[in-house]
Formats: structure tokens, sequence, C-alpha cells
């Protein structure tokens, strides 16, 4: 069997209207990812009931805006597979055998339990579908096997309680009888050269804790064209010691991203109200940005300022460039220049980078047949996988 390359998930909550800080934190990063790995996206709609179940009204709604927006910002199906979680009903599946094993204690660790349910005190998150978010976002991953999961810091610790379950799964039903005989064989199947090398690095790593032999050792079972998929499982369990590795441990993919400001100079987030959305009309758009707050030490125009203490000066670090940038200091500091001409340039970037999109969106919401195809067939090849990972877990569980 050929070696696969390595598989990317991401899951985006359909909860709102993606804006600027979604595209400039997250989308751009996916736009990237999507030539480098074999990358499966979808909306996780589910994920977005465990919060506002009360209101499942706009769920619809955003689900297929956030797809359209996707494809508009330059998500390509032909790099990527795009689907909708509640359409790949195995997530739910494998949810429901994973609570089997997932210890209560696990769940309420996860630090975005009890957070979120202080800060979004109007809402009754005492529910047994919010305890289970980060469970749903782990059966999301393993079901797809797959090995790096791009997310923002908070979302670490999920994906740590994913590895936690997936390991905890391997150990329970990755025995098999003559697990290390089978191992063994498997080994050898690699050719002389290739089996020295991997028990060599097993053996570093299993005496010596060598992290960067494990990590050699992974790279060269993912090399190996000769070996079946099963063997494959048993060579990376192996490698660790215990058992086959039916679920791999998923890994963080944290990447450095643009920090976003929002209106008000705190982060971009609907929470605050300091968005400006991908779909939103240029007069909004200039609107929005010309009412920002700036420094208050500017009162009238001649009174000098300091672009430290004005949020517009967050948006010249994401849109201008370095001459831009001595030209707002010098402006700025010496009352040579004026609040609105300052913000005119960010207006000017902001339109330029929505106006594509929003040339795209249009096109894409005149068409919704090739939408839907696309997003059909995303669901479709991401279903092929999920049933394959299902046949196993079901198979180890007892439930074949
Ligand atoms: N919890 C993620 C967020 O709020 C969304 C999500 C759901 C996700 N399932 C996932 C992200 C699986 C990565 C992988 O951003
Ligand atoms: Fe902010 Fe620009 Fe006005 Fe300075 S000139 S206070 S940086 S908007």
């Amino acid at each position: 069997m050929a070696s696969q390359p390595e598989r990317v998930l991401s899951g985006m909550r359909p909860t709102g209207r993606l804006h600027l800080g979604h595209y400039h934190g997250v989308l751009k990063n996916w736009l990237r990812l999507q030539h480098e790995y074999e990358c499966f996206f979808f909306v996780a709609d589910w994920h977005a009931l465990t919060t506002d179940y009360e209101d499942p009204g706009p769920l619809a709604g955003y689900v297929h805006e956030m797809l359209v927006d996707w494809l508009a910002v330059g998500i390509s199906p032909k790099s990527a597979t795009v689907f909708v979680q509640s359409r790949v009903p195995e997530h739910a599946e494998l949810h429901l055998l994973l609570s089997m094993i997932t210890p209560l204690g696990w769940l309420e660790r996860v630090p975005s339990y009890k957070d979120q349910q202080e800060q979004l005190k109007e809402k009754d998150l005492a529910t047994y579908g919010f305890l289970g978010y980060p469970l749903l976002q782990a059966a999301d991953i393993l079901i797809y096997k797959a090995s790096r999961v791009p997310v923002g810091e908070d979302q670490v610790p999920h994906i740590e309680l994913a590895r936690e379950v997936a390991r905890r799964f391997n150990h329970l039903y990755g025995g098999e009888p003559g697990f290390a005989e089978k191992a063994e064989e498997a080994v050898d199947r690699m050719g002389k050269r290739q089996a020295r090398l991997y028990r060599e690095l097993r053996r570093r790593f299993q005496e010596q804790g060598d992290r960067e032999a494990l990590e050699r050792a992974r790279a060269l079972l993912e090399a190996q064209q000769n070996l079946t998929f099963a063997d494959k499982e048993r060579l990376f369990g192996y490698l660790e010691g215990h058992a086959r590795q039916v679920l791999p441990e998923p890994h963080p993919l944290l990447t450095p991203t643009a920090k976003m400001p929002g209106l008000d100079g705190r982060k971009m987030s609907k929470s605050y109200g300091n968005t400006i959305a991908l779909r939103d009309p240029p007069e909004e758009v200039a609107r929005k940005l010309r009412t920002m707050p700036t420094d208050p030490a500017r009162v009238r125009r001649t009174d000098p300022g300091n672009p430290e203490r004005c949020p517009v000066w967050g948006f010249h670090q994401v849109y201008s460039d370095e001459e831009t940038r001595r030209w707002v200091v010098e402006g700025c500091t010496t009352a040579g220049i004026g609040c609105l001409e300052c913000k005119q340039r960010i207006v000017d970037a902001v339109l330029a980078e929505l106006r594509p999109i929003q040339g795209r969106i249009l096109e894409l919401e005149g068409d919704p047949a090739l939408v839907r195809t696309v997003v059909e067939e995303g669901c479709e090849r991401a279903r092929d996988v999920a049933r394959e990972t299902m046949e196993e877990v079901r198979q180890v569980m007892g439930l074949a």
C-alpha cells in the first residue's frame, strides 16, 4: 500500500457571519495548508448547537454562508475536502462509542468547560451535549485519522483530550493475540536495512526516551511502500510499546497568524460587536472604520497623538507597508495628518481585499447547483473515510 501524505483536519462553528478575524486568523492559514497536506475542512454544525440549541433558526443560513465564503476566499474543492459535520453521521457513532471509555473527570477538567459557562452566563450550558463538546471534537479528528489539526491556542486542550482518548482506545482495543510476533514479522517485511534502522530507533526511544528517534521512526514508517495498512498500525503501536494504533494520536498545528484587531482594539470577535464581516457592503465597511475610536488624546486635529494608544494602528500592522506605517507615526505624533486621512488608507486596503471576495460570493450565490455539488461530493468523500474507520472501530469493540 502506498504511503499516505499527512492528513490535516479542521472545523469551524457556524454561529455567525465570517469576519476579517476568521479570514486573517484561520482561513489564510487553511489556504496555505491545502497545498501542503491532504486537507479536510468541515462546518461543525453540531458543535454550534451545543451552545445555541435554543435558537436554531439562523443555523442553516450560517452553514450555507460559511461554505460559500470558504469557497469565495479560495478554499478549493480540488485541493481540500469540504463538508458538513451532520452530513457524516458516523461522527456521532464514534462520539457515542468513545463516550464509553472517557472518564467524566477528563471532560470536566477541560478549561473551556468552566470558562465558557462563566462567559456565556445567559445560556444554560449545564447540558450533556456541552460537556461532551471536546469528545465530539475528538471523534471529528480521530475518525479521519488526522495527524495534524490547525487550531488556535485556546483549542490545544481539546487536541490533548483527543490524544488521551486515542491512547486509551488503543490501549483497550489495540491488543491482539500474538501482537509482538506479528509486529516482528512486519518489521522483517520492511527489508534488511530499514528493519535494522527501525529496531535501532525503537530501542533508542524505549530505552532512552529519545524523542528524536521516535520521530525518525515514525517518518520511516510513513515512507514505507510495502506494508499493509494493518501492519503499519502495528508498527506505529509497537514503536511505543503496547498495541496496535487503531486511532493515531493527532497533533495540534499551531501557526503564527496575523493578529486581527477589532474596531475597538480588542480581538475581533462577534461577542464584542467589533467585527467587519466578509459580506459587509462597502459603505458599511467604510462607515465602521471611519467611526472607529482613535487615540483619545487627539481631541482636535492639532493635538498630536500616539499610534500605540490607537486601535487604527492595529489595522496598519495588518494592512500597511513599512512606508505607510512611518507616515502614520510621523504624521500622528506631530499632528501632521488627521485621523480621517489616516483611516482612509485602511478603508482603501480593506475594500481592496474584500472586493474580489465579495465578487466571488455573488457569483457563487448565483449558482446554487455548483455549491451543492461541491458540498455533496465533499460529504461523500469524507463519509468514505469515516465509514472505513468505523468498520475497524466496530470490529475491535465487538460490534462487527
Ligand atoms: N472547537 C473548534 C472551535 O471552536 C471547532 C471544531 C469542532 C474543530 N471540531 C473540530 C476544530 C475538529 C478542529 C478539529 O474552533
Ligand atoms: Fe490613530 Fe491615525 Fe489618528 Fe494617530 S492619526 S490617532 S494612528 S487614527
